[in-house]
């Protein structure tokens, strides 16, 4: 599928304004990803011709980094904090709330296409432990009530995602 000419030209710019082509790599698969729903194989194929690197090399990358999904993932993708901080304060109970609330696995997707439970190494929101990021989102202080109210939200607005960049 031919890719728009905007996102090619974008594409372009990002990598004409690196010192090198693999400076802009992550870049230029989140914006593959924004438009594909996903880094699917063309995206990463696409990305490599255009980088020049190849298709190993960038999937170590896309592999590497909590928000660049090589599987399909729903409307709304929730990284759940998993590390020290949100930990001390019962973020495993939180995790295990999402879960049973969406009938999902860690890692799944809910039927609907609705929603993507993810585990994610520290969000950079420590002080408001414990959190989870929404496309690009951050909710904090999590309880059993409030994720019932986030998710209700966000069930109820059709808004565009907000991609994390
Ligand atoms: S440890 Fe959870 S945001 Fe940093």
């Amino acid at each position: 599928m031919a890719l728009p000419d905007a996102l090619v030209a974008d594409l372009k710019r990002m990598i004409a304004q690196a010192e090198h082509p693999r400076e802009a790599a992550v870049d230029v698969m989140y914006a593959l990803q924004h438009h594909y729903g996903y880094l699917c194989d063309e995206a990463v194929h696409y990305a490599s011709k255009l980088l020049g690197m190849t298709t190993l090399e960038l999937e170590s990358l896309a592999t590497f980094y909590d928000y660049l999904y090589r599987r399909p993932v729903g409307h709304y993708v929730i990284h759940v904090c998993d590390s020290v901080v949100c930990w001390m304060f019962h973020q495993d109970s939180i995790f295990d709330y999402l879960c049973r609330t969406l009938g999902v696995p860690p890692g799944g997707t809910t039927e609907d296409g609705m929603f993507t439970v993810l585990p994610s190494a520290c969000i950079g929101n420590c002080h408001n432990a414990p959190t989870m990021l929404i496309n690009g989102r951050f909710y904090n202080k999590l309880t059993p009530e409030r994720i019932d109210a986030v998710l209700r939200e966000l069930r109820e607005t059709t808004e565009e995602p907000v991609r994390c960049k």
